[in-house]
């Protein structure tokens, strides 16, 4: 270092740089904040069925057990794209009544496999799940899982 580097000079370059990162982090957080307020979440078509479906998957802890887009336990399989297992995204109304048929048939008794528990969900409670699992299923997670089994 020269003499030329003085004590004013580091100070300048700590608040500088201080005020730069720190601007650029702001800056950062608003861009991430406006995506995903505008672009990430489908707010428009978030409608009070699915916020009731959200209710009915949190009240009855199906995360304890499933994963939603990734999240959640490995005992049973991933829910964010059963509504397209379901092939709601062609028919939909068949998927409600193969989700309604599903959770009727719980557990299944059938040895060997992993048992589901009967949940004794209202008709109206099936159709708001359905609601909710149709508006996750359209998330767009960048085509993961690559299968649709996953
Ligand atoms: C105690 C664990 C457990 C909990 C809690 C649970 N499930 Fe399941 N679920 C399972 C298992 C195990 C399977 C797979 C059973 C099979 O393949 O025979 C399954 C399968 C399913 C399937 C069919 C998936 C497919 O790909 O066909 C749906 C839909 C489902 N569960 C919905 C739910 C919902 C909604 C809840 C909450 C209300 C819930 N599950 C809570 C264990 C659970």
């Amino acid at each position: 270092m020269t003499e030329r580097f003085t004590k004013a000079a580091a100070r300048n370059i700590f608040y500088g740089g201080s005020l730069f990162f720190f601007a650029t982090f702001v800056a950062l957080t608003a861009l991430s904040h406006n995506y995903i307020v505008n672009t990430g979440t489908d707010e428009k078509t978030l409608s009070d069925a699915v916020t009731r479906g959200k209710h009915v998957w949190e009240k009855n802890s199906c995360i304890n057990c499933h994963t939603l887009l990734g999240e959640g336990a490995y005992f049973a399989p991933e829910l964010g794209n059963v509504w397209l297992r379901y092939g709601g995204d062609k028919d939909p109304e068949s998927a409600v009544l193969a989700l309604k048929g599903w959770m009727a048939a719980q557990p299944s008794g059938i040895e060997g496999r992993r048992q589901m528990p009967q949940f004794n969900l209202t008709d109206a409670e099936v159709e708001d799940l359905a609601a909710f699992l149709e508006w996750t299923s359209r998330i767009n997670t960048q085509n993961w899982p690559p299968k649709l089994s996953g």
